[in-house]
């Protein structure tokens, strides 16, 4: 397994376990599955109503806590100062956890309510409860007025990224203000079977032998990009970890480059309605 180090020090797995869309039954099976697997990091939020579930099946998975990497986020109606520290408390209480690894802002929504929450995010983390913080679905410049304004650079941005919407300018971006960039979406989403009949990734899946959902997630590996594909399905879970054994040359990588088209499948942070 590979890790990346956040700009705090703190290692983070570079696969974890999407569970977005999983019932609280499957995202039990499947957080024991992919813990049983080889997985270390799972990706929650409060607003996906599975985090009682997960963290159940943490804990029954007798897996010492500190081996862990576990995300939750803020959902968009506790932003806040007062509210995101009791939307906290409440994601820590039903993972049945004393911290997180990483809390999330999970959308901007107004400069206002972005600084509010985020300076509670700053305590938080400063108390031990959170060992890193960061926001998802920030644009440059929304983060810009994060760095302008708080204590503490964001450790991550986790942010829609597949390879139809590559963000490489907003990795470099990252990478100059030393903040780990993670990819949701990873396998496009809802839209996977778009990938899968995509003829470059046909031609690389026969080529390295791996499937197309593995030749996505290490795409993202080897641009150093945290990757958390969701399954519930055994298999699949099983298959979306077994990328550590290849590693796709610089050419191929150029290949898939070409593959961009700015595709955005989720809403633009600065037009959610929700
Ligand atoms: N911050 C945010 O706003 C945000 C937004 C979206 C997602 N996320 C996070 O990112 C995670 C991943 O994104 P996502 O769930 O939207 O999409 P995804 O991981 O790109 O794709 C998940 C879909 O692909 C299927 N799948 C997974 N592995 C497969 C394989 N090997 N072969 C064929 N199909 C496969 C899954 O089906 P089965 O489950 O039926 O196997 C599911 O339908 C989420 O679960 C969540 O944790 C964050």
């Amino acid at each position: 397994m590979i890790q990346v180090k956040l700009h705090n020090g703190k290692f983070m797995p570079i696969v974890g376990l999407g569970t977005w869309k999983s019932s609280k039954e499957d995202a039990y099976r499947a957080v024991l599955t992919a813990l049983k697997a080889g997985y270390r990091h799972i990706d929650t939020a409060m607003i996906y109503g599975n985090e009682e579930a997960i963290g159940q099946a943490i804990k029954d998975s007798n897996i010492p806590r500190k081996e862990l990497f576990i995300t939750t986020k803020l959902w968009n109606t506790d932003q806040g100062y007062e509210t995101t520290k009791q939307a906290f408390k409440k994601s820590l209480q039903l993972l049945g956890l004393e911290y997180v690894d990483l809390y999330l802002i999970h959308w901007f929504k107004g400069y206002e309510k972005s600084l509010d929450s985020y300076r509670a995010l700053e305590e938080l983390y400063e108390e031990g409860l959170t060992k890193a913080i960061g926001v998802s679905n920030y644009n440059v410049h929304h983060i810009m007025n994060i760095i302008e304004n708080c204590k503490i650079i964001p450790h991550v941005l986790q942010v829609e990224t597949h390879i139809a919407l590559q963000n490489h300018f907003l990795q470099d971006y990252c990478i100059e203000n030393n903040i780990q960039m993670e990819a949701y979406a990873p396998l496009m989403s809802s839209h996977i079977t778009e990938m899968l009949a995509n003829p470059v990734m046909q031609e690389l899946s026969k080529k390295y032998h791996k499937t197309i959902p593995q030749i996505a997630i290490r795409w993202l590996i080897d641009r150093n990009v945290v990757v958390i594909p969701k399954s519930v399905t055994e298999s699949r879970i099983i298959a979306n970890f077994d990328v550590f054994d290849f590693q796709i040359d610089q050419k191929d990588m150029e290949k898939i480059k070409g593959l961009n088209q700015g595709k955005k499948l989720f809403p633009e942070p600065d037009n959610v309605i929700y």
